[in-house]
């Protein structure tokens, strides 16, 4: 078996730090051993944490990916008839409601284009319009991955609250890479994954059930995805399905680095290698498709310059210097890169390296820039 070493800078996954990986080598457990489910505790106590949840909240991790914690929070809220708002703003917002519409909801949409966040005042306009019968959900992606978009959930939260909905957050692309507040901002429902800024492989879904959402449970078509099964066996050890140890170990380590580094240091940290990336670009000749405001500091949204061919691009990274970025989605295929500086991706070096290799493949590409423009801006700046 040759697998290659990829310098992971695409949409995710990101690179694993070597702890991560050898916590992977522990012995196996089986799904209800006593000190496996002592470590299943303190996963949930360091997942509350790092959501910032309410004390009555649940918070566990769902085997499976992030499309797994999505359509646990549908499945378990969702039904024939339910009035679901959900915000599309990407990619991301319409895999929200395909899952909303497969479980029955009566869906609104609001919608912005591709590259823009959504502006709160149109939640808050569509759910007044919403009337008597208004609507009892509010969903939206905070991190729009397809897009570099960051949404404005806080406010949009607040809305929701106002009206009398719950709050359903997709956070793949944000936690432990940008602020999210769950207490705080008054979110219900959230779900993200291990593979992007948590820092583990994909295989686990983390997710934060509120008080609130739990007293609106519908009766759940699902059985694995079912979260009152699910809390039975995290929380009262009664067999549900077979957890993996290996993935839980995993979890635990990566949330374990996240709290020796400091949720805020991460944030930080998170912010300042965005900056410094869209310097070293901006050198080269390059810009980010969202306004700075807008902007994700976890996904770059880097718009490809007329008359290069994006997909050789990526190709020559991948082959000549086994890096990995991602391509445009929908509308955005061909028009833009996805750079991902996410958890252990998210550090000066993979920036210098990805920009010098970017700027030769580039030149062979047709877009010429300043010899060592890239690099030397990212190093002034970071
Ligand atoms: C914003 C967002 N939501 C949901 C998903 C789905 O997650 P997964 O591919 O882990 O199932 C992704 C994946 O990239 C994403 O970026």
């Amino acid at each position: 078996m040759h697998i290659p070493e990829r310098l992971l800078l695409g949409p995710g996954p990101s690179m694993i730090a070597p702890r991560v990986m050898r916590a992977m080598a522990s012995p196996v457990l089986s799904h209800l051993d006593p000190d496996l489910m002592t470590m299943m505790d303190d996963v949930r106590a360091r997942l509350a944490r790092l959501f910032q949840a309410p004390d009555d909240a649940l918070t566990i991790a769902m085997s499976g990916t992030g499309t797994s914690g999505m359509e646990a929070m549908i499945a378990n809220l969702v039904s024939d008839g339910t009035r679901v708002l959900v915000v599309t703003t990407g990619y991301f917002g319409d895999r929200l409601a395909d899952i909303c519409r497969r479980y029955g909801a009566t869906i609104t949409h609001v919608s912005a284009e591709w590259g823009r966040a959504i502006d709160p005042a149109a939640v808050k306009s569509a759910l007044r319009s919403s009337g008597t019968k208004g609507i009892e959900i509010v969903a939206a992606v905070h991190a729009e991955t397809s897009t570099g978009v960051l949404n404005p959930i806080e406010d949009i939260a607040t809305a929701a609250r106002e009206h009398g909905a719950l709050m359903l957050v997709d956070a793949v692309t944000s936690l432990g890479g940008h602020p999210l507040d769950a207490d705080g901002w008054g979110l219900d429902a959230v779900y993200s994954c291990t593979q992007k800024c948590v820092g583990a492989p994909s295989g686990m879904s983390p997710v934060l059930w509120s008080a609130r959402a739990r007293a609106k449970k519908e009766p759940c078509r699902s059985f694995y995805l079912d979260l009152d099964l699910l809390e039975a066996y995290w929380l009262q050890r009664k067999y549900h399905h077979t957890l993996s140890s290996t993935m839980i170990y995993a979890l635990h380590e990566a949330l374990t680095m996240i709290e020796e580094e400091g949720l805020e240091a991460r944030w930080e940290r998170h912010r300042r290698n965005h900056l410094t990336l869209a310097k070293g670009l901006e050198a080269m000749g390059l810009s980010l498709l969202p306004p700075e405001s807008e902007r994700l500091w976890t996904l770059n949204a880097v718009k490809v310059p007329p008359g290069v061919d994006e997909a050789a691009v990526r190709r020559a990274l991948l082959t000549k210097y086994s890096i990995e970025i991602g391509a445009g989605l929908g509308p955005l295929a061909g028009k833009i890169w996805r750079v991902g500086l996410m958890g252990a991706s998210s550090s000066p070096s993979s920036i210098l390296i990805f920009l010098g290799a970017l700027e030769h493949v580039l030149r062979d590409a047709g877009h010429a820039c300043p010899p060592g423009a890239g690099v030397a801006a990212a190093a002034a700046a970071g």
